[in-house]
């Protein structure tokens, strides 16, 4: 698959197979997010890649957090919570770096690790995998950033769902650029 064909067949799937993903493949994934713009070279991106255990470690957290807001939450509602994570095999979390130094903006690098995101999630289309991009609650819940070792003014930009697709979904028809685009001759 080329890239733009990759680019074009690309779409948000979060009905994936619990088949783990080769360790070989993440690490494709993970070559592919880095190959991303970056100004000043910072690397603003980290990962933390979350399989087997480690999901449910996620899901642990994420549970007692609920527990802590909602002290009468029902077990039912603290297990759903705690299950949540292994809805796929690989997650996937994104952070960014604080920039360390004036001339660094915090935008500029947040748009280098979106670029990482994005270009991860190509990688997944073209290795035949599907991915899911969330945040939520979850990307801004202090708990989980601790957990994942984020500072707590550190954005978590993306929790990245990853496994093989469970179907073939259909095509995704998007709206046109036209709209959204002036030229200028
Ligand atoms: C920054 C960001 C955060 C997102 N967070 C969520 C989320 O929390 N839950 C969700 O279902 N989708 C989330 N998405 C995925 C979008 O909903 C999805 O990309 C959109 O519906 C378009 O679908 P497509 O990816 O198939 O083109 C997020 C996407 C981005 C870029």
């Amino acid at each position: 698959m080329n890239a733009l064909e990759a680019i074009h067949t690309r779409q948000s799937i979060g009905d994936v197979k619990p088949d783990p993903v080769p360790v070989d493949l993440i690490e494709k994934l993970l070559s592919a997010a880095v190959q991303a713009p970056n100004h000043y070279k910072v690397r603003p991106w980290r990962f933390v890649v979350l399989t087997g255990a480690g999901r449910e470690r996620l899901g642990n957290v994420l549970a007692r957090s609920f527990a802590e807001k909602f002290p009468d939450a029902p077990a039912a509602s603290l297990e759903k919570e705690r299950s949540r994570p292994l809805r796929a095999p690989l997650v996937i979390a994104v952070g960014v770096d604080k920039p360390s130094e004036p001339k660094v903006l915090e935008v500029e690098n947040m748009c280098a690790a979106a670029a990482a995101v994005e270009n991860l999630l190509i990688a997944a289309q073209a290795l035949g995998l599907a991915a899911k991009w969330r945040t939520g609650e979850d990307a801004r819940n202090p708990r989980v950033k601790e957990f994942l070792g984020f500072a707590a003014d550190q954005p978590l930009i993306a929790l990245l769902y990853i496994g093989y697709p469970a179907f073939e979904p259909a095509p995704t028809v998007r709206p046109g650029f036209e709209d959204r685009t002036v030229w200028m001759s």
